[in-house]
């Protein structure tokens, strides 16, 4: 479905022009859209408020939050455009993160693909959906890095890599953006500006504090990223930096979004963070934040009224020009314009189309794809894959018969997700299968935690040609101001997994989680253990398909999976330290340790096996040195030494072994999918350049620096496959 591009085009600077100051600043705030019809109702996604606006206020507000659905949008589009003194069409705008009603796996999981192709079908079905009913603008791709477990939003994230949520932010971009030539294109805003993901302690809205290197080395290139791959807003962030709130951080927002990477676009902020910066004592009052949010760089204010408020008299005594609001305005009419919305304000939106697109084979089939190739497989004692003629199956666990969808589900229900039970006695007609729950989900209803179910559960396990255990955690109990200090597997799952092991060791467990869940309890029981996120509508087909080798696994893990919460954050890309812990026991005194853990993750970054086996070569360097202006070529050579065909995931890095600031053990720089046919063997190049070595220096340059380098070419973080070659 084309855009037409139809009548004239607008004059945006003469409708600016046209308008009070009063209508400009309403053109610039954000509210939910029981603001316009008064018992509508949309996705809720902060606490409600009331604005003092006036009806004039209210038929010149610019934006609305979290309305969805054709019929409602239409209404809320057709009640405001009878209201609005300059007929300026509403920019609708909600959370569309992994689905807008055909759910995928979380971001997390997206993340766990390494495939920016899926990511970006998975976005553009979104956008599709998305667009069909009445959404403008998705606050999505969020590409915060995370390295803390405990933050409830890892699930939003694609992981600790820098690299990998450049590649994902991008991809997710393209998906959502297109190339706006269709109304199923959506603007995509890129969010948490900046930092977010680095709350201290874990604890969401919490203050983060790191020096310039580390924000520009790890925490902003996926922002950029997403930018440079033309995303239309930018999302500032809750919490603050350095002391500093983002939303009123001009030193984040003005000099580095704005000036330093040319970022003219819409900012928007936010739920209420704006008002927030009275809460973190940053400003004495509305007027303050008023002044502080507009000068540091933000155009539009959601769900708080510091603006519509408090900034006429700002302009009135001169503190802030009339010309930074008309410049805000703009960017806000541009983007309305460039989605022609001034010619069709209701775009894609679609009662007709809500019918047949939404949930769709092809949707299915397109979600069902990624729960696959986000599914992890961290262990497989040659249980995998199942027999798809065994007889009878049992389906255990507090999410063997529920819809996983994770936060931030859109218009998706749980109720429409296939659960793993329905997922095998659908791939499995002729075979006995049986659910059982087994325990009650533990954290969820702590004061019961069942243990009544479990022997139960055994006995149906012990007559069982197979098991699977679905465990984990609830979607629920992950996303915002979701943060937990526990993250290990509830004793009620670990007694239910160690009963039901002893019985039948034909038995694999799917975790599902909006996190790295420690494991520890468990995996030493399982004879296999498979990460399937929260998989979304098509979850427990995928998981079926998995498990009996309709197809392998190909995730790998985006983030480190810890042996203990008290490692948290633990990440692959650390630094060495003065003292580095020498033995695999840890064991070694003087030495950078834990009296009671080993420094390394139980699972690390990149990690994630298959059916099958392959072998990987010593790394062969076309030269051991190089200068700036070429490159070298680091090549392995992959066997597949198992018995089907397969894929394997071949991972680069690179370690800067001496520099001007301390830097990594080892840094992802790129990775390559390879398939290969039983016994095939295949070379693997990666092309070296100067580019892959440069750093943010800490005198604020991002240059690379001579000296010696190790290249790592494995199936994971851990590889110790490496060659060294100098940049000279
Ligand atoms: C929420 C979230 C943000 C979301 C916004 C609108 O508080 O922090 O990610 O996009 O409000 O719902």
């Amino acid at each position: 479905m084309t855009v037409e591009k139809k009548g004239a085009k607008m004059n945006i600077k003469k409708i600016v022009a046209d308008m009070s100051l009063r209508q400009k600043l309403a053109q610039l705030s954000q509210y939910t859209c029981d603001f316009i019809l008064k018992d509508a109702e949309g996705m809720i996604t902060g606490p409600a408020a009331a604005f003092n606006l006036t009806a004039e206020d209210v038929a010149s507000i610019g934006t609305v939050l979290g309305a969805c659905g054709a019929e409602l949008t239409n209404k809320i589009q057709d009640t405001h455009l009878a209201e609005d003194p300059h007929k300026i069409p509403l920019l609708l705008m909600a959370d569309i993160i992994h689905g807008y009603k055909t759910v995928y796996p979380i971001p997390l999981g997206m993340g766990a693909t390494f495939d920016e192709d899926i990511v970006e079908e998975c976005s553009r079905m979104a956008a599709k959906e998305a667009a069909i009913g009445g959404i403008h603008v998705t606050f999505s791709p969020m590409v915060d890095l995370v390295r803390d477990a405990r933050w409830g939003r890892c699930m939003e994230s694609t992981g600790e890599d820098a690299y990998l949520n450049s590649k994902m932010a991008a991809a997710q971009v393209r998906g959502y953006q297109g190339n706006f030539e269709s109304k199923h294109n959506i603007a995509c805003c890129v969010k948490h500006f900046a930092a977010y993901g680095a709350a201290e302690a874990g604890r969401d809205y919490n203050s983060v504090d790191m020096s310039e290197h580390k924000l520009r080395e790890y925490y902003l290139p996926a922002y950029k990223a997403a930018i440079d791959a033309g995303c239309e807003l930018v999302m500032t962030a809750f919490n603050t930096l350095n002391g500093i709130p983002s939303a009123g951080n001009k030193w984040l927002v003005n000099d580095i979004l704005r000036e330093e990477w040319g970022f003219d676009k819409i900012v928007i902020s936010d739920y209420n963070s704006f008002r927030e910066m009275i809460e973190h004592g940053y400003c004495a009052d509305g007027r303050e934040a008023a002044e502080k949010a507009v000068k540091a760089g933000n155009d539009i204010e959601m769900m708080s009224n510091t603006y519509i408020t408090c900034m006429e008299s700002l302009v009135a005594d001169g503190t802030v020009s009339e010309e930074l609001i008309d410049k805000a305005v703009l960017r806000v009419l541009k983007l309305k314009e460039k989605l022609g919305l001034f010619d069709d304000p209701a775009r894609g939106a679609s009662i007709e189309d809500e019918k047949t697109v939404f949930l769709c084979e092809e949707h299915r089939a397109i979600a069902r794809k990624a729960a696959e190739k986000s599914a992890v497989l961290l262990k497989n004692n040659d249980v995998l894959p199942f027999s798809k003629s065994i007889k009878k199956i049992v389906v255990i666990g507090p999410y063997a018969n529920k819809g996983m969808n994770g936060a931030w589900f859109g218009m998706g229900s749980e109720a429409e997700s296939m659960t793993v039970f329905e997922g095998v006695k659908k791939l499995l007609p002729d075979c006995e299968v049986l659910y059982l729950a087994g325990c009650k989900a533990g954290f969820a209803e702590k004061a019961e935690n069942s243990y009544d179910l479990i022997e139960e559960a055994a006995e149906a396990a012990r007559k069982a040609d197979a098991v699977i255990l679905c465990i984990g955690e609830d979607s629920f109990e992950s996303g915002e101001a979701f943060s937990k200090t526990s993250i290990s597997i509830p004793d009620a799952q670990v007694e239910l997994v160690k009963a039901v092991t002893s019985v039948n060791r034909n038995n694999v467990a799917a975790i599902f989680c909006g996190r790295p869940l420690v494991l520890t309890d468990i995996e030493p029981y399982l004879s296999a253990m498979a990460v399937m996120w929260q998989p979304g509508t098509e979850g427990g087909s995928a998981c079926a398909n998995l498990f009996f080798g309709e197809c392998d696994f190909e995730g790998r893990l985006p983030m480190s999976f810890p042996r203990s919460v008290g490692q948290c954050p633990v990440f692959y890309n650390y630094l060495k330290t003065g003292r580095p812990q020498e033995t695999p026991n840890g064991e070694t005194p003087y030495r950078t340790r834990y009296l009671d853990c080993l420094n390394t993750p139980l699972y690390s970054f990149g990690y994630g096996l298959s059916y099958n086996e392959f072998e990987i070569s010593d790394i062969a360097l076309s030269s051991d040195k190089m200068n700036s202006d070429d490159s070298l070529i680091a090549t392995v050579k992959v066997k597949n030494v198992g018995q089907r065909k397969g894929k394997t995931l071949i991972q680069l890095y690179i370690s800067d072994v001496f520099a001007s600031v301390a830097r990594p053990v080892k840094e992802l720089r790129e990775y390559k999918r390879i398939e290969l046919m039983p016994g095939e063997e295949s070379d693997v190049s990666f092309e070296i350049s100067e580019e892959m070595l440069r750093f943010n220096t800490v005198s604020g340059e991002f240059t690379s620096e001579k000296g010696l380098f190790k290249a790592y070419i494995g199936a994971d973080s851990d590889t110790e496959n490496c060659a060294e070659f100098f940049l000279i």
